[in-house]
């Protein structure tokens, strides 16, 4: 059973994510029903406390908590007293006085989420915090694989880009590890954190080299927000060099797959072609998404009840 909190995949078990990724498969099911609600969560309240811009992590939890029942509140901070200069832990405390059941916290600084968890009553998920975690995206890509693959352990995964500013690779590797995959990283060198192969996996500057074999290759978004752009060259020296494409793809297994946790940069990471078809898996990665987080909500929010064994139904 995992902790209070989901901050990280690094502090999971094995265990721990084989019970998320079965409850999340458990909730698929409800995603297919013409009304996609179940009572699980009736009387809950789940607060969304997002300090960074989301697309899909905010909606997929509102429609997550929306499914189970759970009443959904999100937390503007732009409309909040943090323009007051209210600070972030001020503003965490006054929102647990409120009695929440569980806050989902997305902030541009690593640590955050932690911090806030440290303070609050009611469980913290980590909706991404700076370039340390993005459990709940890792944890979807992990379903998204398993069913795609039928497996995880035994999988060559092979992450290209800029694996020194991203939270979705660093929980995926921890993520992919656990689960008994080869886990490696491709990209310009500046991108490459120093000392990566600590982590248990194997770095490589050469695309070819990278994905010979892979079966599952994910592509990151280059992050210009985070100044990454000062990492390499040009934008079209990126592209042609570590961008994916049909050319560079036939390199890795013939049935290999293609993620991308999004947003994407097209034309980039990823060709407009393999953004928009097969083997790419995005959409299935963003549905997923969807019943990857109702699981965390249910066993974090809904803790009696998941004790007890209820499930979507
Ligand atoms: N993958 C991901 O976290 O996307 P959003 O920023 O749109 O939530």
């Amino acid at each position: 059973m995992i902790a209070t909190d989901l901050i990280g995949i690094e502090s999971l078990e094995r265990d721990d994510i084989e019970l998320i990724l079965e409850t999340a498969e458990r909730m698929q099911e409800l995603g297919e029903r013409q009304v996609k609600k179940v009572p699980t969560l009736r009387g809950r309240t789940i607060v969304n406390l997002f300090f960074e811009p989301s697309t899909r992590t905010r909606t997929s939890f509102e429609i997550a908590g929306k499914r189970l029942s759970a009443d959904v509140i999100n937390f503007s901070t732009s409309s909040s007293s943090l323009s007051k200069h209210e600070s972030i832990l001020d503003t965490a405390r006054t929102l647990d006085a409120m009695q929440p059941d569980a806050v989902v916290v997305r902030h541009g600084v690593a640590g955050v989420p932690k911090r806030i968890a440290d303070v609050l009553g009611a469980p913290v998920i980590n909706a991404g915090d700076g370039a340390h975690e993005h459990p709940t995206q890792a944890l979807l890509d992990l379903l998204t694989v398993k069913q795609e693959k039928g497996r995880i352990d035994g999988l060559t995964v092979t992450i290209v880009g800029d694996i020194v500013h991203s939270r979705v690779a660093r929980s995926n590797i921890y993520g992919f590890l656990k689960m008994g995959a080869e886990v490696r990283v491709a990209g310009p060198p500046t991108m490459l954190p120093p000392a990566v192969e600590t982590l248990g996996v194997k770095a490589f500057t050469s695309m070819r080299e990278a994905l010979e074999g892979a079966d599952v290759v994910m592509a990151l978004r280059i992050q210009l927000e985070r100044e990454a752009g000062a990492l390499f060259p040009s934008i079209r020296e990126y592209a042609e060099t570590f961008g994916l494409s049909r050319a560079t793809l036939r390199f890795a297994k013939d049935d290999a797959i293609v993620m991308h946790p999004g947003p994407v940069n097209r034309g980039v990471e990823l060709s407009h072609d393999l953004a928009d078809h097969r083997p790419s898996v995005i959409l299935d990665q963003v549905r997923n998404g969807v019943a990857l987080r109702m699981a965390v909500l249910y066993l974090l929010a809904g803790r009696e009840r998941a004790a007890e064994g209820e499930g979507a139904r």
